[in-house]
């Protein structure tokens, strides 16, 4: 017979979920104690963070990580409804103990000991609009979680993916910098929606299977400055003129096909849910020490004169252990390089002097 203070302690554990730890629930800078994680006895995974977590990505993105047997523990956060995607989610039979976070006084216990930060918290496109539209709101919001980030987990590894991307990777790296803990290596603007897009469309025209396709596409992460590199396809293969400008066409507004197509009820949210899980799950391969872990993503970059660049990375213990060269371009690619670093170059001096001002 179990003694009243042993099954009250259960029950507790049983539903921690609910309840967000306090700081004093936490040991130092490395997360949950195991006394207090259902998923002790299960493999020891990462701890990652999801801010945003209520939106039309955040939640999808959130039952994708459930599901990832290379995370232990899922915090979600965000400003509205964590209460309810966190019960749902908790109910999913995955080793993740998952916790919610509501509001910004929560923002810290939502960050400390996390090993992966994914951000897709602030306000998406309606038709009409760009990216650079969004800056002013989400511009903020980048800011004051990246500040969390710098004071609570400043070892984090950080997919961020609000946009305007081409301006909130900067701003994020400035944040880091003024705290005094910023690391290029662990700073990666998500462009794997771009990545996910070709491949698929490129597969439509070639007749193959997605899963076999793989596309780099280098840049930025909006209209011109998204540039897929299709003389570089694996399997390797070629296009007529009219396909390539069909295909690079549609790849840079595949967003916008999605926002028009929504009407008004957001942007893409389950193909990036299912991009950023690809992404962070990469990342999360990288840092278990797994060999030949590419993507591509926005980074620090000397790639080209700008400070920012989108290219393939090796991702590794330390997130980017590599970032490789664009390879041999054609004129078509050429062409569009200069018109995308023309556009990019003002979308990183956004970011920065806004951070910076
Ligand atoms: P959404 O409005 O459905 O969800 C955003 C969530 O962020 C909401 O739950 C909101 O409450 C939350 N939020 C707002 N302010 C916050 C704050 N200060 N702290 C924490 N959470 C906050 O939007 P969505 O469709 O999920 O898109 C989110 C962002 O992702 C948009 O900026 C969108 O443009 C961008 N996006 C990027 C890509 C990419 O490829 N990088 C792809 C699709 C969308
Ligand atoms: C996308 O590429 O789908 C996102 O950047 C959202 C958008 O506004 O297009």
């Amino acid at each position: 017979m179990e003694s009243g203070a042993s099954v009250k302690q259960r029950i507790a554990r049983i539903s921690a979920h609910l309840n967000p730890p306090a700081i004093s629930q936490v040991e130092g800078s490395c997360g949950l104690r195991t006394g207090n994680c259902r998923a002790k006895g299960g493999s020891p995974g990462f701890k990652v963070a999801i801010l945003g977590a209520a939106g039309g990505i955040g939640q999808p993105l959130v039952m994708l990580m459930k599901m990832n047997p290379l995370v232990s523990v899922l915090h979600l956060y965000d400003v509205v409804n964590t209460p309810g995607v966190t019960a749902d989610i908790s109910h999913m039979d995955t080793g993740a103990v998952v916790r919610g976070f509501l509001g910004k006084e929560q923002l810290e216990d939502a960050l400390i000991g996390m090993d992966l930060v994914i951000i897709p918290a602030g306000v998406p496109r309606k038709p009409g609009m760009t990216r650079d539209d969004l800056f002013n709101i989400n511009a903020g919001i980048v800011k004051t979680l990246c500040e969390g980030i710098s004071k609570c987990c400043p070892k984090a590894i950080v997919n961020l993916i609000s946009n305007p991307v081409n301006s909130t990777v900067p701003i994020a790296a400035e944040v880091f910098k003024k705290a005094g803990i910023y690391d290029p290596r662990k700073l990666l603007g998500v462009t794997m929606l771009d990545v996910v897009r070709s491949n698929t469309f490129v597969a439509e025209v070639l007749g193959l299977d997605p899963r076999e396709v793989d596309v780099p596409v280098v840049g930025g992460h909006a209209g011109a400055t998204i540039l897929p590199l299709l003389s570089q396809v694996k399997p390797p293969c070629s296009f007529t003129v009219e396909e390539t400008e069909h295909l690079t066409s549609r790849i840079q507004n595949g967003g916008t096909e999605v926002v028009e197509a929504k009407a008004g009820a957001g942007s893409a949210t389950l193909s990036m849910a299912y991009a950023a899980v690809k992404f962070a799950d990469a990342c999360l391969r990288g840092l278990r020490g797994d060999a030949g872990v590419v993507e591509c993503a926005f980074v620090s970059s000397q790639v080209t004169e700008l400070p920012f660049f989108a290219t393939r990375v090796r991702l590794g213990c330390n997130g980017i252990e590599e970032i490789y060269p664009l390879g041999p371009l054609n004129e078509y690619e050429r062409a569009g390089l200069e018109k995308a670093k023309k556009e990019l170059a003002g979308s990183i001096e956004k970011g920065i002097s806004f951070a910076t001002k």
